[in-house]
């Protein structure tokens, strides 16, 4: 339950600007999976404390932390276990494992997160490696400065990874012979290491000049973009199909709090247009719930989701309810302030503005429907909240990709119609990807990959595309809200055709080719794929830009300035 609970907080932190993103698979259960692969006879690792990473192990392990802090029985699958209770420094001058005469086939280097206890915990652990040995050292992907300090301010920050990603820079420089892989594991990636050369002196050599060049170097001086180029990120997404975060089991109708509470921290309530618990994966309301509320908890605000059955159950205990409408109408009870939020219309039959009276305040996904309900004259002020897209799963890649386009939904002729932009695309398929129901007996059915992708997995697909395809129901393209798969796909850095949409937010268009023909498509596609550098370039500053600006954390201040301007809370 308790790693669970890790895997939860330490997978999908937001990296800030310029530091590089970290994928959803965590670190533990890939540790686990290379000691399924490798069947080390010996392992060995410094930095054990609870021991969850040294419970994998099923071999003679040696282990080494000051302060072993156990919660698990890491000795029952082991057939002989060494614990040093003292510094890795202690551990190696006391020469336990040349008495022991082991050899590692596999490391883990965990221990102190400062440079130059790393740089020593390499060369000494190096030694005794064998010749087809691998060695992993976790922490030396930061995602913020406060994160890469030093010293670690516990007020400021709950992780810290130390200065021990200066080892990447160090290795590359110096240790070209070695092969090194840095993974995108969150929460701050693995490097792989092997190739070892126990005689090498290179390091040892230069440790007193290494440790005076870069122990007081901070990681902005040394330089951003020097620092991701020394990570060089492998992106594990493409390999490990299903993300090793644990499925989300949080439930409905629970508050969740903060890691840390904002000053004036209040209670929201997001009421979705989820029927119920047992259908919210598969629910995109669910997931753009989910993704407002952890925009507000990273605020500082409590938060909880409801599905429709628990709209009115707990009443009166939030400071403002947010409703997300989708297909039936939400009457407010009690004083609890309401904002709405539209993001497409609802069905044909129904009528939901009936719901829309007793708010403070209304957003709409739509200039038209905006206008529209300005127009009718009702209580309060509608204004345009454009759609938006989670951070955590959505971010530009460190190269663009180089070719590809891909699409994402399922086959609904029987309802629409057939969706014209696979048809355009089936006519002139450029390395063509497509996920979605139904396709089994059309043409596309060629290109298709699963018939489900996980909501975790769509920003490793866009991001592994040049184009994502998109298209709107017929009632989204009547009433002027534009997809948030456009939104997704620019905050990856792809290029989108689309069918036509009107009114998109200001610059879109740069980067959203709109087509109503086959002519038309086969004109954009060629204009994307022979697109040069610095057009890519661009786009992907412009994915950078989109995090300012349509992010789930950008519409949560959003919501809230609001709430403060209105005096609701
Ligand atoms: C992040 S924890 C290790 C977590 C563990 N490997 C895992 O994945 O679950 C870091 C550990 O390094 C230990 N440590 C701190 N200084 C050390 C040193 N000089 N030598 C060895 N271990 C040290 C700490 O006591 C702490 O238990």
């Amino acid at each position: 339950m308790m790693l669970k609970r890790k895997l939860r907080r330490e997978v999908g932190i937001q990296s800030d600007p310029g530091y590089p993103q970290l994928g959803m698979h965590h670190y533990l259960p890939y540790l686990e999976g290379m000691h399924a692969e490798l069947k080390p006879d010996v392992y060995f690792e410094i930095g054990t404390e609870s021991g969850a990473s040294l419970g994998f192990a099923h071999c003679t392990s040696i282990a080494v932390d000051p302060v072993f802090r156990l919660d698990t029985d890491v000795a029952k699958n082991k057939p002989e276990l060494h614990l040093y209770q003292g510094t890795s420094d202690d551990f190696f001058a006391s020469g336990m494992l040349d008495r022991l005469g082991l050899k590692i086939d596999f490391a883990f280097l965990d221990g102190m997160h400062l440079f130059e206890f790393l740089l020593r915990d390499f060369m000494n652990t190096e030694k005794y490696m064998s010749p087809d040995g691998v060695m992993t050292i976790h922490d030396c992907v930061p995602y913020n400065a406060l994160v890469a300090e030093r010293e670690w301010d516990k007020d400021k920050t709950s992780s810290w990874t130390g200065d021990v990603w200066k080892l990447l820079p160090v290795l590359r420089e110096y240790r070209p012979d070695l092969s090194v892989e840095v993974l995108d594991l969150a929460p701050t990636g693995l490097v792989k290491i092997s190739g070892f050369d126990p005689d090498n002196t290179v390091l040892s050599d230069k440790y007193e000049e290494l440790v005076q060049d870069y122990q007081n170097l901070s990681i902005e001086q040394f330089g951003l973009d020097r620092f991701c180029e020394a990570v060089d990120l492998q992106r594990l997404s493409a390999q490990l199909q299903t993300p090793s975060i644990v499925p989300d089991q949080r439930i409905f109708s629970t508050w969740e709090e903060p890691e840390r509470a904002a000053k004036a921290s209040r209670n929201i309530a997001l009421k979705t247009a989820v029927p119920n618990a047992r259908q919210k994966e598969v629910w995109g309301d669910y997931h753009f719930a989910r993704g407002l509320a952890d925009a507000f908890l990273r605020l500082g605000h409590c938060v909880k989701i409801d599905s429709v059955r628990e709209w009115y159950k707990d009443a009166g205990k939030s400071d403002l309810d947010i409703v997300l409408f989708g297909t039936e109408v939400y009457t407010p009870t009690g004083d609890t302030p309401m904002i709405g939020w539209v993001l497409y219309p609802g069905r044909e039959e129904e009528d939901l503005t009936g719901g829309f009276d007793r708010a403070a305040h209304m957003y709409f996904a739509s200039p038209a429907a905006a206008s529209e309900f300005n127009a009718s004259k009702q209580n309060c002020t509608g204004e345009v909240l454009w759609q938006c897209f989670d951070p955590k799963l959505m971010y530009p890649p460190d190269r663009p990709a180089d070719e590809g386009m891909v699409f994402v939904g399922s086959n609904h002729y029987h309802q629409f119609g057939p969706r014209q932009i696979v048809e355009y695309a089936v006519q002139n398929p450029w390395t063509f990807k497509l996920w979605g129901k139904a396709w089994k007996r059309h043409p596309a059915k060629a290109w298709l990959q699963d018939q489900y992708l996980p909501n975790a997995r769509l920003g490793d697909v866009y991001r592994d595309a040049r184009i994502v395809l998109c298209d709107h129901m017929p009632s989204m393209s009547r009433d002027g809200y534009v997809s948030n798969r456009i939104f997704d796909a620019l905050a990856c850095g792809a290029a989108v055709i689309s069918d036509p949409v009107e009114n998109m937010p200001a610059d879109f268009d740069k980067f959203v080719h709109c087509v109503s023909s086959q002519d038309e498509f086969d004109a954009a596609l060629s204009e994307i794929r022979a697109e040069g550098a610095t057009r890519r370039k661009a786009r992907m500053s412009f994915a950078k830009d989109m995090h300012r600006r349509h992010s789930f954390d950008e519409r949560a201040k959003q919501i809230l300035e609001k709430g403060a301007a209105l005096s609701l809370f």
